[in-house]
């Protein structure tokens, strides 16, 4: 074994002398190729060699361990010294900043290839290039062809590739280059809400009794119809009022076409909580984005009613992230990327004062999502983390996995699908509930375990506990090394919604991210008050002290994949993870932390 080591190490010196020193562009290596193309997309032509768009370059962090040493410090409740102490967009910054060897090789490239350093727009630290390119320019740097795929489903046609190459040397430069290989625009993000025609929605004389009650018993009605008076009574907020509204804000990340309304906002208050009518969100154009008020969205509806029925007067910001309009066939100058987190998120990340809550409801397969892509954009949200916020995703509204389940690698073979950014360790993800008395988990509610992120040390102990009593079922359906999911849960059926001017009923595990969020809000408002810092990244604490704080959810399953799936049990579990949150006994638990 020791001799082809010896014999490589004698042999790579003479073979980059006796290369002339461009040569070194032309040593490409494969960063990323689909074995199988994400189902759902075909071939449709090869794009046009003129098509200009924005290409994104992302170089490695220099000092990205370090970040995470920060981030798990300030967010360790035990961590006597530092919980809390939040770091500064320019602390982030400077740990983030590639190496100037980095910047150096990665510019002598463009350079090479005739890509004017003055052209290259860079993020404050410079871990991100931006730089518009022609199809042919992108096909050169990335030794590759792009082509026009179309999806018959969404109608959607997108200019990828199925795979691309950078120079031997610039491996350990570059982290990922987009859009390359991610298909999943805008429209490919499962939404997930969904109506839910079938419950009626609720009579707005019992709303408003509702509404005015004294919320200290969960009214009956809450079993299959959810009003913020369920919510309040549930989870144990209506007698805490908030107190740090100058300070404290909610964010409510809303991508392409996903427009809350305020007309119905003042119609969801003078219906659902009377108390807020009048109260406002503000909206932040993102990308291009709109805010037409001719379109209301349920998702956005959905969320902004929710977050501010539960956190009002807690400030609340929809953030309407645009992105190039999707690639028309016949259209000659087309821009598209539509790499939506990616826009929110360096957004985001470039403002120097950020919302100490997020939620976002948007999601895709994790197998669809190219694992150096979803690499990267994780450790987006944990430097939001680093920063101070707690960033909430849903889990899903598929449980186990929607429709086959065959894995894309090539062999076709039945496995569980986790959901990405659910499966980012640095995100709180949140799962489904229904009924109350007692509260049980939704059958569709998403939950698994990551292929791409191994599971970190805060849920160790909890998932080891779920795994030994699940014994050998399933077996080689989940990865069980995975990082697993959701976090905690929330109720996730039977919303009522106002959307146009109508109350509809509407389910999804992005019903129960936005409660759980405003459920957050309220605790991050309770810290400030006390001049506390807020919360953060929520993980650490939720897996240790703030145990006491969740409602255990002990029945229910997900099936997915044809199976039964996951069962809600004691302790945490892939349905549900620790449960639901009793406002009163977190802000008990977190009052106690320095
Ligand atoms: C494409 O979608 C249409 C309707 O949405 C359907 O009728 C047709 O069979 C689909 N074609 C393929 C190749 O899947
Ligand atoms: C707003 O939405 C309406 C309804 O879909 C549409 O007719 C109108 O053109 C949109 N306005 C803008 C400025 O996009
Ligand atoms: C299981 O998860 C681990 C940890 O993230 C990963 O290294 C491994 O590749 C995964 N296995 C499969 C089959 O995806
Ligand atoms: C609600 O919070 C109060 C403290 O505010 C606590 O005493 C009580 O146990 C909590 N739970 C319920 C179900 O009332």
């Amino acid at each position: 074994m020791r001799f082809p080591s010896l014999l490589v190490a004698f042999l790579a010196p003479l073979t980059v002398i006796s290369k002339p020193l461009f040569k070194r562009w032309d040593d490409l290596e494969v960063k990323h190729a689909w074995v199988e193309r994400p189902r759902g997309w075909t071939l449709h032509s090869a794009a046009p060699a003129n098509h200009k768009f924005n290409l994104r370059i992302a170089l490695k962090q220099d000092k990205f361990d370090d970040l995470l040493t920060h981030l798990y410090e300030v967010s360790d409740p035990l961590h006597e010294r530092r919980y809390g102490a939040h770091l500064s967009k320019e602390e982030v910054d400077a740990l983030v900043r590639p190496h100037p060897s980095s910047v150096e090789t990665v510019d002598d490239w463009l350079k090479y290839h005739g890509i004017e350093t003055a052209s290259i727009q860079r993020s404050d630290a410079g871990d991100w290039l931006t730089l518009p390119v022609t199809v042919e320019q992108a096909e050169r740097l990335l030794g590759t062809t792009y082509n026009v795929y179309h999806n018959n489903a969404t109608s959607e046609y997108v200019v990828r590739t199925d795979g691309y190459s950078l120079p031997r040397v610039l491996h350990p430069h570059i982290s990922v280059v987009t859009p390359t290989t991610y298909f999943g625009g805008l429209r490919r993000m499962k939404s997930m809400s969904f109506l839910q025609p079938q419950i009626e929605p609720i009579e707005n004389s019992v709303a408003q009794n509702q509404a005015k009650g004294s919320l200290a018993t969960v009214p009956a009605s809450c079993s299959s119809k959810i009003t913020p008076a369920c919510l309040r009574a549930l989870y144990n907020t209506s007698g805490y009022t908030p107190q740090a509204a100058d300070t404290n804000k909610l964010g409510v990340a809303g991508y392409l076409g996903e427009f809350a309304n305020r007309a119905d906002l003042q119609t969801f208050f003078s219906t659902f909580r009377t108390d807020a009518v009048g109260g406002a969100y503000t909206t932040v154009l993102v990308n291009g984005g709109q805010d037409n008020q001719t379109k209301p969205g349920v998702e956005a509806n959905l969320d902004i009613q929710y977050t501010e029925g539960i956190s009002f007067p807690t400030p609340n910001i929809y953030y309407s992230t645009g992105g190039s309009p999707p690639f028309l066939t016949d259209s000659n100058t087309p821009t598209n990327t539509n790499e939506p987190y990616l826009d929110w998120l360096n957004f985001v990340l470039s403002q120097s004062t950020i919302p100490q809550t997020f939620t976002t409801s948007y999601g895709d397969d994790e197998q669809t999502v190219p694992f150096d892509y979803a690499i990267t954009v994780c450790n987006l949200f944990a430097q939001v983390g680093a920063r101070g916020s707690s960033i909430l995703f849903a889990s899903g509204d598929d449980g186990v996995g929607g429709g086959n389940c065959l894995t894309n690698d090539g062999k076709n073979t039945k496995h569980f699908q986790p959901n990405f950014p659910a499966s980012c360790p640095f995100v709180t993800t949140v799962g489904g509930t229904t009924k109350v008395n007692p509260e049980v988990a939704v059958s569709f509610s998403g939950g698994g375990f990551s292929n791409y992120f191994a599971r970190p040390g805060y849920q160790s102990g909890a998932v080891q506990a779920f795994l030994k009593t699940l014994g050998s079922t399933f077996a080689g359906q989940f990865n069980t090394s995975g990082r697993a999911y959701p976090d905690v849960a929330a109720q996730g059926s039977g919303f009522q919604v106002v959307v146009g001017g109508r109350t509809t009923s509407v389910g999804g595990t992005s019903a129960s991210t936005p409660t759980f969020a405003g459920v957050v809000a309220l605790l991050n408002d309770f810290r400030i008050s006390s001049g506390k810092a807020p919360l953060g990244f929520l993980n650490p604490l939720l897996y240790s002290s703030a145990i006491a704080g969740l409602n255990d959810i002990t029945s229910g399953s997900n099936p997915g994949c044809g199976t039964v799936g996951f069962t809600a049990g004691v302790g945490w579990d892939p349905v549900t993870g620790l449960g639901t949150p009793d406002f009163g006994k977190l802000q008990a638990i977190v009052k106690t932390i320095s």
